[in-house]
């Protein structure tokens, strides 16, 4: 790195006083990019983005249980993932919206009517494309698609929806997260999406766009319980998505313990 820094190649970083040289997350970033292209045979340990024919990684954090560390655990995924030299889109699915509140975005305030993933799957022609709606955050690699409480639109119009299908050609509720997501899928190695707290038509939607799963659990008797009746409860209504259509084939489901 001195000699890149002294050769005049690469980033300029900051140098101290004592000659120390330090460097920002985005010019490690352009480190990264330089690396790879000076030394293409090594480019993938130096530039991980994902090469051609892998495929987008969606990372679904779920449970429905509040306060069992999904935000907690979205974030600080999406973080790691992004200080690691990923392209990552975190999108808060949440109503209650604290990863968008973590990332910057007050959801009050910051926001305007679709502006949310809501923007990009609603099923009048006030639909959006997702690349509008991302935004870029204070994270270097790391963008957002915020939430708030219009996202509950959703829940409150799938079931109309459903019922005027037959009229009409729109795609199915459980498609529809997949479907926008797949529109910027060229921008992104990793998608971390930050549940809410039910099994509602968004978390459904969420675990079908999903190539994996993360179910948070803290190690409680009753929490146990109840998260063993989350498993239940979408395993049966993945059935009824799976006979309609739905694809859910997930690289891992992992349960991650929290405790606190
Ligand atoms: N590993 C941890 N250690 C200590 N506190 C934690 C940890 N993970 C989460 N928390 C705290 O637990 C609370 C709930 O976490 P949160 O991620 O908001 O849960 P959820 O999104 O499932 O509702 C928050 O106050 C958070 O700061
Ligand atoms: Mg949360």
């Amino acid at each position: 790195l001195r000699q890149l820094s002294l050769d005049g190649k690469g980033p300029s970083p900051a140098v101290s006083p004592t000659g120390r040289r330090s460097y920002t997350l985005e010019q490690i970033n352009d480190l990264r990019k330089h690396m790879a292209s000076a030394k293409p045979k090594d480019a993938i340990t130096y530039l991980p983005w994902r090469r051609r024919g892998d495929k987008l990684q969606t990372i679904a954090v779920a449970n429905f249980k509040g306060g069992s560390a999904k935000t907690t655990t979205s974030i600080y995924l999406a973080q790691h993932l992004a200080l690691q030299g990923y392209r990552v889109l975190a999108v808060d699915l949440d109503p209650q919206a604290s990863l968008s509140s973590m990332l910057g975005v007050q959801p009050e305030f910051d926001l305007e009517e679709g502006d949310t993933l809501y923007g990009a799957i609603r099923y009048d022609d006030k639909r959006r494309p997702l690349k509008d709606i991302i935004r870029k955050t204070y994270f270097a690699g790391l963008d957002l698609v915020p939430g708030n409480l219009e996202l509950m639109e959703f829940e409150h119009e799938t079931p109309t929806a459903l019922m005027e299908r037959k009229t009409t050609n729109s795609e199915i509720f459980f498609r529809r997260v997949g479907v926008a997501l797949a529109e910027v899928e060229a921008e992104y190695d990793i998608v971390v999406i930050d549940c809410p707290p039910q099994l509602g038509y968004l978390t459904l939607g969420a675990v079908c766009a999903a190539t994996s799963l993360l179910i948070t659990i803290h190690p409680q008797m009753v929490d146990v319980a109840s998260m063993s009746q989350f498993l239940l409860m979408t395993a049966d209504l993945l059935s009824v998505v799976r006979k309609a259509g739905g694809d859910l084939n997930h690289d891992f489901i992992r349960y991650v313990i929290t405790r606190h």
